[in-house]
């Protein structure tokens, strides 16, 4: 499936469209990049399993082979969507799902009203004329679903993105069956921190699967949002911080806290899962990757990196060669409830 020739755009969230450029020239040097709006970087002359080949972390959301849109009205972008699709999907009627947004609205969960008038037309037109493709729509982007995304860069210009699901499969977590790339979730008032937030996304985002009586470590634990997630999944947790857990998780039967310091602490033997939180630099969280899955002190992993002030590259260059030799798989990205951090999981060998 070489793509070359091809154009493949990447969506950042605002502001962090140098931070994809200093990534993306640190990973694939020489490669062709062009802001082409705020939040929109196209990427020219490269396949698309070279540039999924690892991680994009500041990628909110990938457009593969796209194809630039111009339209003056809502009806003329409708009639320019429903003839790319009649080119891509013929007369079958295989199962799909559609994107239409404006990347600031997406991120900061407005409504777009004219991405909404387009949406609504286009299920009008498609009802009229093509009513096979109208019944294969799926509200939800299922992993049999062809994702067709339309990025709209202003009110008469956008792209737009036909996925297979085998080229969603290649493009893995960097191509989100979310909106924009968006995952939100909702608000609980049980667990005692919002940082749930952030675990329960990665679950999502990267099809984790924390199986019932697996022995998790959580480091950096307090005051417990991510034990709270592990403990609704089944789990037995070791809660390993300075500071206790607060709430209800911290007396779950399921939880033993212990004190002590994150980056000396191990278990007596290995566990099914590490998770971790603990608030430190790039480096000293690859110290803690370096033990648990060099040392196979962890079967599974989800680990924040966080930054103080611009991202690490350098030290996040280290962390993905390490990842890539010593796991059987491992994905990465920074989740919609992720700060200045990404998140990082995996299953070490
Ligand atoms: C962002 S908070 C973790 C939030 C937690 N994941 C939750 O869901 O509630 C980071 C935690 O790392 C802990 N921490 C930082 N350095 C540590 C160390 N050396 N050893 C143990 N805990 C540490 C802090 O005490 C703090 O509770």
């Amino acid at each position: 499936m070489r793509s070359e020739g091809s154009l493949h755009i990447c969506v950042t969230r605002r502001q962090q469209e140098q931070f994809l450029a200093q990534e993306l020239a640190l990973r694939l040097p020489g490669l062709k990049c062009n802001e082409l709006a705020p939040q929109v970087i196209a990427l020219g002359d490269i396949s698309l399993e070279d540039l999924v080949r690892f991680p994009l972390f500041f990628s909110s959301q990938l457009l593969p082979n796209a194809v630039p849109i111009e339209a003056q009205s809502i009806s003329a972008w409708t009639n320019a969507i429903l003839s790319h699709l009649r080119e891509q999907f013929g007369e079958a009627s295989s199962p799909w799902s559609l994107h239409i947004f404006e990347p600031l609205t997406a991120e900061t969960g407005e409504s777009y009203a004219r991405a909404e008038l387009i949406k609504q037309e286009l299920r009008l037109l498609l009802k009229q004329k093509r009513r096979s493709l109208a019944r294969a729509l799926h509200e939800v982007c299922s992993a049999d679903c062809t994702l067709v995304q339309v990025l709209l860069t202003s009110k008469t210009t956008g792209f737009i993105s036909v996925a297979s699901p085998s080229q969603r499969a290649l493009c893995r977590a960097a191509l989100s069956p979310y909106e924009a790339g968006v995952c939100a979730i909702a608000d609980d008032k049980n667990p005692p921190s919002r940082a749930f937030k952030k675990l329960r996304e990665a679950i999502a985002v990267f099809g984790l699967s924390i199986r019932a009586d697996s022995r998790a470590v959580d480091l950096g634990a307090s005051p417990g949002g991510w034990t709270h997630v592990l403990v609704e999944h089944g789990a037995t947790v070791t809660a390993v911080d300075r500071s206790p857990l607060e709430g209800a998780i911290a007396r779950s039967s399921r939880v033993t806290f212990t004190q002590g310091n994150a980056f000396s602490w191990t278990p007596p033997q290995g566990v099914d899962w590490l998770v971790c939180d603990v608030i430190t630099t790039p480096d000293r969280t690859l110290e803690i990757l370096r033990t648990w899955i060099g040392e196979k002190v962890c079967r599974n992993f989800c680990v924040t990196i966080k930054f103080k002030g611009d991202p690490d590259f350098q030290t996040l260059h280290l962390i993905q060669h390490f990842l890539a030799s010593h796991t059987a798989w491992w994905d990465g990205r920074q989740l919609t409830h992720n700060k200045n951090e990404v998140t990082v999981v995996g299953r070490a060998y």
